[in-house]
């Protein structure tokens, strides 16, 4: 590792009875987590007066709402209310079969679907002891959560949609209630077969696709999230998560080639992997539908991490598709399950214990900011300014702090890697440069996680030095970048013509 500076923690919160209501949904009541109590749970919001339904543009259709119909005579909620019940009391006489299982999902999804990839795990995978651990308590609490999700979540959450800055907090069993609707592809309007303009920029986040034919990995995914389950079945998670999407306004975005701003501080490590680094800002190499590929066969930086925290597939369920002046906080979510490879051999590699601490909302002192570089099908295409620009304004987005500090205090870190590097075909040199800029923009320190990329690690420290040796600021980064795509010649690499070039020659 490289060591450069330290990182630090962000300031304390402010109280949740205080948090302006307009633009931030409390699924609970306000509360103050005490470390001296830690076993106290969140209420749900209007617990006593039950269930209050809003069905718009603005909320979560939920499947219990009173006002979900179908062609059906009977209503779906009573239908499905009866397929789960009878379910559950299979499961709870220990009587309960794959194929039992399969009806009900299929019976409430509402289609003929394959479910393959969940056939092969329950029954092919799993050992007789975990089979039978999952076809009765595991299956019969996720039973319950679905069939609870009225009283468990009294109101629908609702949407963050696009321009909006809005906030959803809710309680863990709040998040299990919601996924365990997903896990049995309960969410009205959301699956391919009815095609519905109103969710044409969200994710379907009913778990039907993710158990479809494909290959293996989305076996592996689904023992992550198997896996969850089977964790809050053991003990409910009383915490708290936040999902918050943030929008800069126009008269905040920065003008590039004026700033003045000095680089931040970097930290340069390739023996972490983001996740393992805590107390900063985490990145998350996110599709501007969040979650990207998650239910499909995608498995990637995004996909695991979603499957490894399962909590954070809430956020496909409120989350409309992202601007490029837009990001998605991600507050809270816990780590359930450790993994091994990556890719076609991603592998669930056990149980994780997450022993990050609690804020005084309850929530993991754990912040993923999930943000969406820009996709090159032609690797040449990111050496044009404009989409320079775009990538630039949606990290400076996503590290703009959200927090107001004290004033000798220190913004918390950010860590982040080969964004865009991977899937979207970026290239690493050129999104380090990005990324410092808009790190250096907001005055917040870089933690880079290279991910076994040793070459990475050694010439980004170099460039660093040399262009800290010139103080240079990131109105020069920006000059470096114009004459880079000015060339003609592109054959070396950002970090090469950086090296080359001193930065008194830019401004000739
Ligand atoms: N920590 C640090 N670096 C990592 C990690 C990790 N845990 N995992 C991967 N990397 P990629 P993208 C490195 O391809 O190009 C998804 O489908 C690794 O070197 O996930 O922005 C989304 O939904 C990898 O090659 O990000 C989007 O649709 C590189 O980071 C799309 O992929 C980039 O990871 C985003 O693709």
């Amino acid at each position: 590792d490289l060591i450069i500076n330290d990182y630090r923690h962000p300031p304390p919160m402010e109280d949740m009875e205080k948090v302006e209501r307009n633009s931030h949904t409390f699924m609970i009541s306000p509360l103050k987590y005490d470390r001296s109590r830690s076993y106290v749970e969140p209420i749900p919001v209007n617990y006593a007066s039950g269930y209050i339904d809003r069905w718009d543009a603005n909320y979560v259709r939920m499947p219990c709402s009173p006002c979900y119909t179908t062609n059906n005579t009977q209503p779906p909620w009573q239908m499905i209310r009866q397929e789960l019940i009878q379910l559950k009391k299979k499961c709870d006489a220990k009587l309960a079969t794959f194929e039992d299982l399969k009806a009900t999902i299929i019976k409430c999804a509402g289609d003929n679907y394959d479910i393959y990839c969940l056939e092969v795990l329950i029954t092919s995978v799993y050992s007789n002891m975990q089979r039978a651990q999952f076809m009765t308590t595991i299956l019969s609490n996720m039973c319950d959560l679905a069939l609870n999700v009225d009283t468990l979540c009294s109101r629908p959450p609702a949407l963050l949609r696009i321009g909006m800055n809005r906030s959803v907090t809710m309680s863990q069993r709040q998040a299990a209630s919601l996924l365990a609707c997903a896990f049995f592809s309960l969410f009205p309007y959301r699956s391919d077969r009815e095609p519905n303009d109103e969710y044409k920029n969200f994710q379907d986040p009913n778990f039907i696709k993710l158990y479809q034919y494909g290959p293996s990995q989305k076996i592996e995914k689904l023992r992550c999230i198997l896996h969850y389950f089977q964790r809050i079945t053991e003990r409910m998670p009383n915490g708290v998560i936040t999902f918050q999407r943030f929008s800069l306004p126009e008269s905040e975005h920065p003008n590039w080639s004026k700033s003045k701003a000095p680089l931040s501080h970097i930290h340069l490590t390739m023996s972490d992997k983001i996740e393992d680094i805590s107390c900063a800002l985490q990145v998350e190499f996110a599709n501007k539908y969040i979650g990207g590929g998650v239910l499909g066969a995608g498995c990637v930086q995004e996909e695991i991490r979603f499957c490894i925290c399962p909590e954070m597939l809430v956020s496909l369920l409120i989350c409309e598709k992202m601007e490029p002046n837009e990001c998605i906080f991600l507050i809270g979510c816990e780590r359930y399950s450790s993994y091994r490879s990556y890719a076609d051999s991603f592998r669930f590699d056990g149980n994780y214990e997450d022993k990050v601490a609690k804020d005084n909302w309850g929530r993991k002192w754990c912040h993923v900011v999930a943000m969406d570089a820009m996709y090159f099908a032609d690797p040449s295409l990111q050496y044009d300014m404009q989409h320079v620009d775009r990538d630039l304004l949606k990290a400076y987005t996503s590290f703009y702090p959200q927090d107001t500090k004290k004033e000798d205090d220190a913004y918390f870190g950010i860590v982040t890697g080969s964004w865009g590097c991977g899937a979207f075909n970026g290239d690493r040199e050129w999104k380090a440069i990005i990324q410092l800029m808009a790190a250096s923009a907001v005055g917040r320190s870089l933690i880079y996680a290279s991910y076994l990329d040793k070459k990475l690690v050694n010439s980004f420290f170099a460039v660093y030095q040399y262009l800290s040796g010139q103080k240079a600021r990131v109105r020069d980064l920006y000059r470096y970048l114009e004459r880079y795509c000015t060339q003609t010649n592109q054959r070396e690499s950002i970090f090469e013509f950086i090296l080359k070039t001193p930065i008194s020659s830019l401004k000739s």
